[in-house]
This record gives structure tokens, sequence and C-alpha cells, in this order.
């Protein structure tokens, strides 16, 4: 329950996750109490731990599967949520082309699950973990949330994104007193300034930040760089690198905008792209040492660049925007993966 002091309480779906347990730090600083829900399928307790030693605060943590019929029914008896942010899901694009049904029922049914129990029990305000997968290959730059959306992606994880973005615009046209924020971000990366949590992938990592940091740290011989052929200026691809504490800030101010929108996607970006061969180069000035890297072909699939407009998350999210660049994302993630050379696993 929450108590007087407190600004309300805040389910957090997947806060046990890289953005979530990120979030979580933001939440209990600004003065919210928080419960997370996650079945640690792809993270680890010992996050909510650190968490509470960076915060000095406590986190009440249930084990649960979304997917599970019922699952969250105690927990909504138990608290009384001002909202929730839904992070809860799988989101490997490669894994979800191999297993689309596993992706489909873990993200769609997770999603129907949590809005069927919010619903029940009168919480209509949602935050939404989106992605700018839904805009498949931009056809302009920067990126607005008027983009055209990928309906066709080759993707079974950008379509979940693209299926419960509908599934939420049906549930708000159904019943408008729901109140729906629906982040699409952009590449997030980096960690909290403390290197006490960070991004800790189970298996090889499929993105470009967390498999430079294992090479630099002697996990990894060399990073594969995917693809010199692209019209940008050194021929690697493009991304809009977002710092996770910027985009954790970016889910408490659509917190506190939620009781002011109907519902909303919102793009969650720097507005700058930085190229592959920058961003490895950044990685290098902080560490201080060469990093083996290899050019190699196109990975299929992949856009030549991306970065967002940020307009409207200015004006939805209460005047936020990023505040961190590269050498930030660099440092931070550099702090965490040196500290923690195999993530979590060095506590667990
Ligand atoms: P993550 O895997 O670290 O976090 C997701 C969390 O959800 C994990 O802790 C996992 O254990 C939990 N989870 C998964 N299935 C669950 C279930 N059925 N029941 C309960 N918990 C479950 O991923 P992340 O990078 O923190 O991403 C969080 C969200 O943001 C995801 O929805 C992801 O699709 C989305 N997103 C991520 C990125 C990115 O590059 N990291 C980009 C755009 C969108
Ligand atoms: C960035 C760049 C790669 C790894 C993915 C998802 C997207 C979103 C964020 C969830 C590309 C290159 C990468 C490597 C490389 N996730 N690269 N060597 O592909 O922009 O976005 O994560 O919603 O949906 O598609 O991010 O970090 O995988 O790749 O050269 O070992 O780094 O080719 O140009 P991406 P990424």
């Amino acid at each position: 329950m929450s108590d007087s002091s407190s600004l309300g309480c805040i389910l957090v779906a997947g806060g046990a996750g890289y953005i979530g347990s990120h979030t979580v730090v933001c939440l209990l600083e600004a003065g919210y109490e928080v419960v997370v829900v996650d079945n640690l399928s792809n993270s680890s307790k010992v996050a909510l731990d650190r968490v509470e030693q960076i915060t000095g605060k406590s986190v009440t943590f249930y084990k649960a599967d979304l997917c599970d019929d019922g699952a969250l029914e105690p927990i909504f008896e138990a608290h009384t949520f001002e909202a929730a942010i839904h992070f809860a899901g799988l989101k490997s694009v490669s894994e979800s082309v191999a297993d689309p049904i596993h992706y489909y029922r873990t993200n769609i049914v997770s999603s129907l699950n949590l809005v069927t129990t919010m619903a029940k029990h009168g919480c209509k305000k949602l935050v939404f973990s989106s992605s700018a997968t839904v805009y498949g290959d931009p056809q302009y730059l920067p990126i607005d949330e008027a983009h055209p959306l990928a309906i066709d992606t080759d993707s079974p994880y950008g379509a979940t994104k693209l299926m419960i973005e509908r599934i939420l615009q049906d549930v708000h046209r159904s019943d408008p007193e729901w109140k729906i924020i629906m982040l699409r971000y952009f590449n997030p990366t980096g960690a909290h300034e403390s290197g006490l949590i960070g991004e800790d992938p189970v298996g090889p990592p499929a993105n470009l930040l967390p498999f430079v940091c294992q090479v630099a740290v002697g996990r990894r011989e060399k990073l594969m760089v995917f693809g010199s052929d692209y019209p940008t200026d050194d021929g690697s691809g493009k991304r809009d690198f977002i710092h996770v504490v910027d985009l954790s800030d970016a889910h408490v101010a659509a917190v506190k905008a939620l009781p002011n929108v109907s519902i909303e996607a919102v793009n969650v970006g720097t507005g700058k792209s930085t190229s592959v061969l920058e961003l490895h180069a950044a990685m290098e000035a902080v560490v201080g040492k060469p990093i083996p890297y290899e050019m190699a072909a196109r990975r299929p699939g992949d856009i030549c660049e991306c970065y967002a407009s940020c307009g409207k998350a200015k004006e939805v999210l209460g005047g936020w925007e990023a505040k961190f660049g590269i050498s930030d994302i660099c440092e931070s993630a550099w702090r965490w993966q040196s500290q923690n050379p195999q993530g979590y696993a060095d506590q667990a």
C-alpha cells in the first residue's frame, strides 16, 4: 500500500531487466514506490538488490510470469497502483525469426493479461515499451511519429510491438478512460553511473555496445562490424544511441504526463546518429587500448541509418530531452563491464 509521503505505487513489469532496473532507480529517486513483477527469464534478482543499494530504498518483488493466467491477480489485490510500466517481453530480432510462436505468445499474451488485470482493478494508466523497429527501413530522417509503420516487417519481434500498439489503441478506443504512452525507443545503451547495474545479455550479445564491451573485457576475440558499404561517411551503419538513464528519466516523465494524455506514441532518442565505427572509436578512447575488430558483410535485415525526431517527446513528456552523449554512454558501459566482467553472474 502506498504511504502518504509517496507519489504512489508503480507496477513495473519486467523491472529486473536492463531498462526496467534503471527505470526503477529513477522512479524510487523521484519518490514513487515500486513493485516489480518479473519471471527472471532474461534477468537476475541481483539487479534489484543493486537497485536497493544505489537508492537506499526497497523494492517489492514478485517472481511471476505474465503469461500465466491469474498470476497478476494477487499482486493487484495486495497493492493499489497509480500506473504500470510494461517492459516484460522478449526482445531478440533473430530469436524471434527462429521461434516466432514463443515470441508471439510471450509478448502478446503477457500484454493482454496485464491490461485485462489492470482494467479489472481500475488501474488504467500505462506506459508501454515500444521500439523504433515499428518504423522499419526509414523513408525519411529524422523519423517522426507520423512516419508510416512497417506493417510488413520481417521480424516477428517487430510485429509483436506493432500488434501491441494496435491492441492498446483498440483498448483505448473501447474505453477512453485509459491513459497510455507508448515509448518508441531508438538504441538504448550505457549503464548507471555507479557501475552497479547494466546490460547483461545471456549468450553472445546481439547488440553492438554489449558486444564491444565484452571484447574490451576479454570475453570475446573481436567485434565484427556488419557492413562497410553503407552510404554513410565511413561506410558503417548509423544509429541513435540513447543513454539508458535518459531513457529511464523519460519513463518517469511519462508516468507524470499520463494524467494529461489519452493515448500517444512517442519517440525516445537523441536526434543524433553515430556510426558503428565512431562508437567503436569512442569505446577505445574510454578503455585506453585497441578493441580488435574486423569489417564484415551487412547483417541481413539491418537498415543503414536511423535517428529520432524528438520534438513530440519534449512536448508530451513535460520538456524531457536526452542529456547524455556518446562519451557518457561509453564511460558508463565500460564502468559496468569492467566492474562486472561476467555481468550479474559475478555475484549470483
Ligand atoms: P530485458 O530482457 O533486459 O528485460 C525484459 C524483462 O522482462 C526481463 O527481466 C525478463 O526476465 C522479463 N520477462 C520476459 N518475459 C516475461 C514474462 N512472460 N513475465 C514476466 N517477466 C518477463 O530487455 P530490455 O532491454 O530491458 O527491454 C525492455 C523492453 O523494452 C522490452 O519490451 C523490449 O522489447 C523493449 N525494447 C528494448 C530495446 C533494447 O534495445 N534494449 C529497444 C526497444 C524496445
Ligand atoms: C546497431 C548497429 C549493426 C552488432 C536492435 C533491434 C531494435 C531494437 C534495438 C528492440 C547495426 C551493428 C551490431 C555487432 C555490428 N531492439 N553491429 N556488430 O539493429 O539498430 O536495433 O536493437 O526493440 O529492434 O533491431 O541495434 O545494436 O544490434 O546494431 O556491426 O556485433 O551495429 O549492424 O548497424 P539495431 P544493434
